[in-house]
């Protein structure tokens, strides 16, 4: 009853935002991420009759606050097995955990992907996704490498709400340029700017309204490489997703100076016809997504822009590996 999976970190072209149902996580709209090579969350479980209570080690420390977010996610297991049995947990990501690098999203898709191996269900790509919703919206689409769709669905029961892989990492490489600009990021977290934004900013409904056009658009340049097209619409949807959480009450400001500064060193590149975009989650590291024979000249200029503390390179990655 013990096993272990490594699960990767992704970034959204076409961003989740808002929530149709808290209880099942479900998300308001669907998304497409790229699943990240270099960045990994490595999770080990062992199901133990003689534990009391589930037990969480993140990066070698005790988390307490994690623990029930982990435990709600375990029981959902717990119930297709048919069994009560407590776990032990023990999680390693090989990037800043909480510092606005998906880490919930690597973090989830890993522990849904160790626990049903531990458990002996023989889950579907399809199925574990959908669990790993539940524990985080993003981490649906970790469990798959490449380029992932999140759709929404609309079954009352979350059923159809799952990731579908639409091309494999090595069909078209991309290289991400990881700007990190604040370590150990202190910000709203998404769940409570999700919610905060549908309560109250004008924009949201016409957010929900334009995102089946944007996923067209996306998707249609993945499927046919089209680099310009998958630039312009996921800036546009990146900085329509920020405009609305801007404009709740209280408004969210997910940016510092150096987002800025790093947006401004993107477009000067842009300018120079260096095949880069941008995009941005709820935190202030900036991902400049390019092609691999510009990822150098990216990586050189933003790590001269002030305020930008590291900088992190990834290819694109594979879905789930257990073992
Ligand atoms: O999966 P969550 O609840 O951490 O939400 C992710 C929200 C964004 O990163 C901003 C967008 C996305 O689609 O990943």
């Amino acid at each position: 009853m013990r096993s272990q999976a490594r699960a990767r970190a992704n970034i959204a072209l076409i961003k989740y935002w808002g929530k149709s149902d808290t209880e099942l996580n479900t998300p308001a709209v669907g998304s497409i991420s790229i699943t990240l090579d270099a960045l990994w969350s490595d999770t080990e479980i062992e199901f133990d009759a003689a534990l009391a209570q589930d037990t969480l080690s993140l990066d070698g420390k005790e988390d307490a606050a994690q623990l029930a977010r982990v435990s709600r996610c375990l029981d959902l297991l717990r119930r297709e097995a048919r069994v009560d049995l407590r776990a032990r947990v023990s999680s390693r990501n090989n990037f800043p955990t909480g510092a606005g690098l998906a880490s919930s999203a690597s973090g989830f898709a890993a522990l849904v992907a160790a626990a049903s191996r531990a458990l002996g269900l023989a889950l579907s790509p399809t199925a574990l996704s959908a669990l790993a919703r539940q524990g985080s919206g993003s981490a649906a689409r970790s469990i798959f490498g490449g380029y992932v769709e999140m759709r929404a669905g609309g079954a009352a029961d979350g059923s159809d709400s799952f990731a579908v892989p639409l091309l494999s990492a090595t069909a078209w490489s991309l290289t991400v340029v990881i700007a990190v600009t604040q370590k150990y990021a202190k910000v709203t977290g998404s769940g409570e700017g999700m919610r905060s934004t549908a309560d109250s900013s004008p924009y949201y409904q016409a957010w929900i309204e334009s995102s089946q056009a944007d996923l067209n658009v996306a998707r249609a340049a993945i499927l046919n490489q089209d680099f310009g097209v998958l630039a312009e619409v996921a800036e546009h949807n990146c900085l329509k997703m920020h405009a609305l959480a801007l404009a709740g009450r209280p408004p969210l400001l997910y940016w510092n100076a150096a987002t800025v500064a790093c947006i401004d060193a993107i477009r000067a590149l842009q300018s120079a016809s260096v095949p880069v975009f941008f995009t941005i989650d709820a935190g202030p590291q900036v991902k400049a997504v390019c092609l691999p024979e510009a990822a150098e000249q990216v990586a050189t200029q933003l790590r001269a822009v002030p305020g930008v503390l590291d900088i992190i390179v990834s290819e694109l990655g594979p879905g789930i590996e257990t073992g």
